[in-house]
């Protein structure tokens, strides 16, 4: 049987929730992850450094529960247009922050409290520039069609940031054209993006048939998903891996009003492992998930090992129980019912 060993990936851009949700969803990514960037987007958002704080608290303590002694959930905090610098310094000093967030308000799921003019966070992202805490940013314009609003926030709110703080690392959180990856190959290293599993599988047309695929940025055209293979296969360090894996209930997503959110946390690193395979490029996966990230981030590279073996799987309609067999409302993943060719040997 074909296996692939890999350094043991992280994901900078997962996110896990709370309560009863964030209880069932963690053991997918802490399971196959070393560490993972968590996203402070929750109902109430992660604005203070407390906030910070409390809900990390709640994660840590799930994770030694669940005994995920090798997993380390990596904090980020919510910016609004409210943040005050000190919130920058302390949750840094304090909670250890690696990244502030981004949200144009009303973009997307747990942005109603998002930003709505950068130009008023200017003293914000000085001090992250002074510190070295990363500006993730969520690059959609505000009520634009969905097709332009990424070109038209990289233009305007984007380009102003880059050009008055010349030293803030920045990641364009999920790049999902052609155009805007040709575009962050002519940025200097400071600036790289994420790429999730899901935007290289599907394109609109997958959406329009399942709201199970329905996300934030959404999927578009059959040329920007091959851009996108290109772009994490070619070994440019300015692509890393980030699943933005965002699980909703079951009935959120199949309403009108769809949330937005693709859960991917169960399927992504074996459907990686079949895209790279299928385009000749096992090879570069590790560097992807394992290496670039950290790079950027300025983290050392994992130590630990994950195992894939080449054998056929086929992924759950839902999760409709919780670790202790509980009936739960049921979690539908990506690519439920699909069969994958890879899976992870626990
Ligand atoms: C994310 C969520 O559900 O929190 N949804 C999404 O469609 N990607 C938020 C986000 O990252 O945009
Ligand atoms: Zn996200």
């Amino acid at each position: 049987m074909e296996t692939l060993v890999i350094r043991r990936p992280d994901d900078f851009h997962v996110h896990l929730r709370e309560g009863e949700m964030l209880r069932r969803v963690l053991p997918f990514t802490a399971q196959v992850f070393e560490r993972a960037l968590v996203m402070p987007n929750l109902t109430k958002p992660l604005i203070s450094t407390y906030k910070v704080k409390e809900y990390f608290r709640e994660l840590d303590r799930y994770c030694e529960k669940q005994g995920f002694k090798d997993f380390r959930a990596l904090r980020t905090l919510y910016l609004t247009d409210k943040t005050l610098v000190g919130n920058i310094a302390w949750s840094q000093v304090w909670e250890n922050v690696l990244a502030a967030k981004l949200y144009p308000k009303g973009t997307t799921t747990g942005s109603a409290q998002g930003v709505l003019d950068v130009e008023r966070l200017g003293p914000v992202f000085a001090e992250m520039e002074k510190r070295g805490i990363v500006l993730s940013i969520h690059a959609e314009m505000p009520e634009m069609h969905s097709d332009y609003a990424e070109d038209e926030f990289l233009i305007g709110p984007f380009w102003w940031i880059y050009q008055n703080f010349p030293r803030l690392k920045i990641v364009w959180e999920h790049v999902t054209t052609a155009y805007m990856v040709k575009l962050l190959e002519r940025y200097p290293a400071r600036v790289a993006g994420t790429i999730t599993a899901h935007h290289l599988w599907l394109t609109r047309d997958d959406v329009f048939s399942n709201p199970h695929n329905y996300c934030k940025p959404p999927a578009k055209s059959k040329e920007d998903m091959v851009a996108l293979i290109n772009a994490v296969t070619s070994g440019n360090p300015k692509f890393f891996f980030g699943s933005d894996s965002a699980p909703h209930w079951k009935w959120q997503k199949e309403r009108a009003k769809a949330k937005a959110g693709v859960f991917s946390a169960p399927v992504v690193m074996p459907l990686l492992a079949q895209i790279f395979e299928a385009v000749g490029a096992l090879h570069r996966l590790e560097d992807f998930t394992s290496r670039f990230g950290a790079e950027f981030y300025g983290l050392p590279l994992n130590t630990g090992k994950l195992v894939l073996e080449k054998r056929p799987w086929k992924v759950p309609l839902a999760y409709t129980r919780d670790l202790d067999g509980e009936a739960i409302e049921p979690i539908v993943p990506f690519l439920a019912g699909e069969t994958l060719d890879w899976q992870i040997v626990l």
